[in-house]
């Protein structure tokens, strides 16, 4: 019912009567009016005035389940979605779904994560509300040595979706980060559970620095923020009801193929270090080459100064630039 009043109210762009509420909505206006009631205190401010009804102020960054569903309008992607102030992690909470059921498209939103969970078993900072965390769970019927795939297809939505909303350029640092003036800005988890030849589910958890106004000593040096960069708050679910848009768009092109063929044109354009010496950290060992961009099973090839060709695999491996983290 609040995202239905929502909807409306924000569709009216101006005054909506309280009866006219009622009726399109089948509900008594004293329904209505604990609606209104209920979305003042989720922060929205809603003028009413007699005779004329209620009106939906425009408010920055209205963070809340109902705002979210009143404007996705994507096909499959975030449809359905659960919402929390506050989770352990949206990737915990996505797998629990998954293992109940949940269907394909589905996707986890925390405003706080107390356990957030980055690759290799590192800590990703989510005590703060103002970002993003979101898992988006999937069920694509693929083999499953194509899943860490997925992880490329996301950093391309994540990469189009900021630049729909916020007109910010940023890159992708392959495989599962988005930077932003050589600092890291997104971070990308995919958790995969499948038998040999069957994905039973996928999750792919999304980490997006949206409106960190600073971070701790430790990582300031790496990490940024996009309000830190525009200079002003980002309206979330703008933000994120873009990347959905254009996950729907790069997954559709994904799965046609059953890899990136049709979308590693443009992802070696937005690819930090593309024809840049780069070091890759591999658990063997480490060695330099020169990046020559990703193919289309989304491995990064890197040319050993020897003139050999290495297909480097995610998974284990960590990829920079020779001066740091970029
Ligand atoms: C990384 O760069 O190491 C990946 C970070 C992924 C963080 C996101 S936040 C939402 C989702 N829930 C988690 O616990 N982790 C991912």
């Amino acid at each position: 019912m609040k995202t239905k009043v929502l909807t409306f109210l924000k569709e009216a762009q101006g005054y909506v009567s309280g009866q006219a509420l009622s009726e399109h909505l089948g509900v008594s206006r004293t329904a209505i009016w604990k609606v209104i009631r209920q979305l003042e205190e989720d922060g929205y401010y809603i003028k009413a005035v007699r005779n004329k009804g209620y009106c939906l102020i425009a408010c920055e960054d209205m963070f809340t389940e109902a705002e979210l569903k009143s404007t996705i309008t994507t096909k499959i992607a975030g449809r359905a979605l659960t919402f929390f102030e506050e989770t352990d992690s949206t990737n915990v909470q996505a797998k629990k779904l998954a293992e109940q059921g949940a269907k394909d498209g589905m996707l986890v939103i925390a405003k706080r994560q107390t356990a957030g969970r980055g690759r290799r078993g590192r800590v990703w900072q989510s005590k703060e509300d103002g970002n993003i965390y979101m898992s988006l769970l999937l069920r694509p019927n693929i083999e499953p040595q194509r899943a860490s795939m997925l992880t490329l297809v996301a950093a391309l939505a994540l990469r189009t979706g900021i630049w729909k909303a916020t007109q910010v350029e940023c890159l992708i640092k392959w495989p599962n980060d988005l930077v932003l003036e050589k600092k890291k800005l997104c971070g990308i988890l995919t958790e995969l559970s499948a038998d040999m030849d069957e994905i039973h589910y996928v999750v792919v958890g999304i980490g997006i620095n949206a409106n960190m106004e600073q971070f701790p000593e430790e990582i300031n040096h790496m990490a940024t923020s996009l309000q830190l960069f525009v200079g002003s708050n980002i309206n979330r679910v703008n933000l994120i009801h873009e990347i959905l848009l254009a996950w729907e768009m790069y997954y559709d092109a994904f799965l046609k193929q059953g890899d990136l063929s049709l979308l590693m044109e443009e992802y070696n354009q937005y690819l930090v270090n593309c024809h840049d010496v780069v070091k890759v950290l591999a658990p063997a060992g480490e060695f330099c080459g020169t990046s020559k961009g990703i193919n289309p099973k989304g491995e990064l090839l890197v040319e050993k100064e020897d003139g050999t060709l290495v297909e480097v695999l995610s998974g284990e491996v960590s990829v920079r630039g020779i001066y740091g983290y970029v």
